[in-house]
């Protein structure tokens, strides 16, 4: 099929690329010129496990613009807006980006049908809004009606950064809403050989054993825009649930990760996105729960289950400071290193990262902050140059002298260090994730989560 898909960001991209790989023809188009250059020349502009390897795998399918006339709107057989949702102030979501590409899709819509699919996290009730758009713009461009010239569909992302392209070729399940069967159908095709599993899976990706096929849930427009925000809810408050649990573990001297393990281990719980830690950060939930609250409000709902998690995942990050002040007694004039730097290990993204709210934490108390990442430290330096904190190439800047660690992000590069080798001092292990007996022989002081 022809696809275009607007916005190259993780979800953007990663989708037209494995679009491309399983040989449909796509163009991707952004109206940021800088990203556009790069992908042209099979750069990829962030960090992500084999995207490079595809791209040069469906190089031949895959086409790069920023500028609509070269997209050819009117040829498409699916169009996916995949644009930024950035949150404002009040946790809603700014459509701005979303509303552009409407329009821009309704001044070229031929009088072909065309799916225009909603990929990017909208709020709930915005595949209306997008049709409404489309209909009303092209009507008023093209001085004729819109009727039967496309449908909205919702095509909720569940790709993790990091996984991305892994989760684009073999999802748990793919989810589509509309009220326009033949839009679904067209989808059912472009999806096809996902869900049946019949593609020849990429050396770099191969597919998980025993993946004979996907499920496809087909619904209404509106369930698929909620079960976005439902999923994303749910795993965020599964952590906060276990971050909770292991304040008491901390508390009566049990073990969180034990607890985790044995409640995880019920088929109806399940073991994932239970790791007892300094929590979720990211560019999706703190930004979906935050507008699935705000969407409630509309309607005059409060959320107090979705509103707690959010309130105990941000506790997370206060709590390594106090733990180091309990630890430490006096923070000014202490040398800590935070070890990672990204929101989460294999992406070099710092949107809301824990370790931000960490060092401006121990900053604004006093401390001393020298960070390492592995691949982060470029996005940080850039993004947040005045923050006070020293970035440290090698870890063994930021380790120098320390009087305090922090393992705030579980990159394994971490567990290869030669600890022996670095002077025993307070080590806030915020993942779990370092070997806290063999640390304690080598007379650390380890303070691990819940236990
Ligand atoms: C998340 C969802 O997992 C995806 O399904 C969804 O598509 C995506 O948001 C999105 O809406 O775009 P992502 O934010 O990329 O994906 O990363 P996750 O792997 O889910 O991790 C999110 C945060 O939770 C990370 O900071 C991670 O460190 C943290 N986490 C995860 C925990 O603190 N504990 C856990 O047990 C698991």
């Amino acid at each position: 099929m022809r696809v275009l898909i607007i916005g190259t960001g993780y979800v953007g991209l990663n989708t037209g690329v494995m679009l491309a790989y399983l040989g449909n023809e796509v163009t991707c188009i952004d109206v940021n010129a800088e990203k556009i250059k790069l992908l042209q020349a099979g750069i990829a502009p962030f960090y992500e496990p084999h995207l490079e390897e595809m791209f040069a795998l469906a190089k031949d399918k895959i086409s790069f613009t920023d500028n609509y006339e070269a997209a050819q709107i009117g040829e498409k057989d699916v169009i996916f807006i995949a644009v930024g949702t950035p949150s404002l102030p009040d946790g809603s979501a700014n459509l701005e980006y979303v509303r552009q590409a409407a329009e821009s899709i309704a001044e070229k819509l031929s009088d072909k049908f065309t799916v225009v699919v909603n990929k990017s996290t909208v709020p709930i009730g915005s595949g209306n809004w997008v049709g409404a758009i489309i209909k009303t713009h092209y009507e008023k461009t093209h001085g004729k009606k819109a009727n039967g010239l496309f449908a909205v569909v919702s095509n909720p992302e569940f790709l993790k950064q990091g996984a991305a392209l892994h989760d684009s070729l073999y999802p748990d399940r793919v989810v589509i809403g509309s009220e326009n069967e033949h839009g679904l159908d067209v989808l059912r095709e472009l999806f096809g050989p996902v869900l049946r599993q019949d593609f020849e899976a990429p050396a770099c990706l191969p597919r998980p054993e025993g993946l004979k096929e996907v499920p496809l849930l087909a619904c209404d427009l509106t369930s698929a825009e909620v079960i976005k925000y439902a999923a994303n809810a749910f795993l965020a408050l599964k952590i906060s649930y276990i971050n909770e649990i292991a304040r008491l573990t901390a508390k009566v001297g049990a073990d969180a990760q034990m607890v985790a393990k044995g409640i995880g281990l019920d088929n109806r719980i399940g073991p994932r996105f239970l790791n007892p830690g300094i929590g979720w950060g990211g560019s999706c939930f703190g930004k979906d729960t935050a507008a699935l609250v705000a969407t409630a409000r509309e309607y005059q709902l409060e959320m107090p289950i979705v509103q707690a998690a959010r309130d105990v995942n941000y506790g997370q990050r206060s709590w390594v400071v106090d733990a180091l002040q309990e630890q430490l007694k006096i923070l000014k004039g202490r040398r800590v290193a935070l070890l990672g730097f990204s929101f989460k290990p294999e992406t070099d993204d710092l949107r809301d990262a824990p370790s931000l709210d960490i060092a401006r934490l121990l900053i604004q108390r006093g401390a001393i902050v020298r960070a390492h990442d592995p691949i982060a430290l470029d996005n940080a330096r850039r993004q947040y140059p005045d923050m006070g904190v020293t970035y440290c190439q090698e870890v063994e800047d930021a380790l120098d002298e320390a009087e305090a660690i922090v393992l705030v992000t579980e990159w394994p590069y971490y567990r290869t260090l030669n600890w022996s080798k670095i002077p025993p001092v307070v080590l806030v292990d915020g993942r779990n994730y370092l070997d806290d007996k063999a640390l304690r022989a080598l007379g650390f002081t380890v303070i691990g989560v819940g236990r």
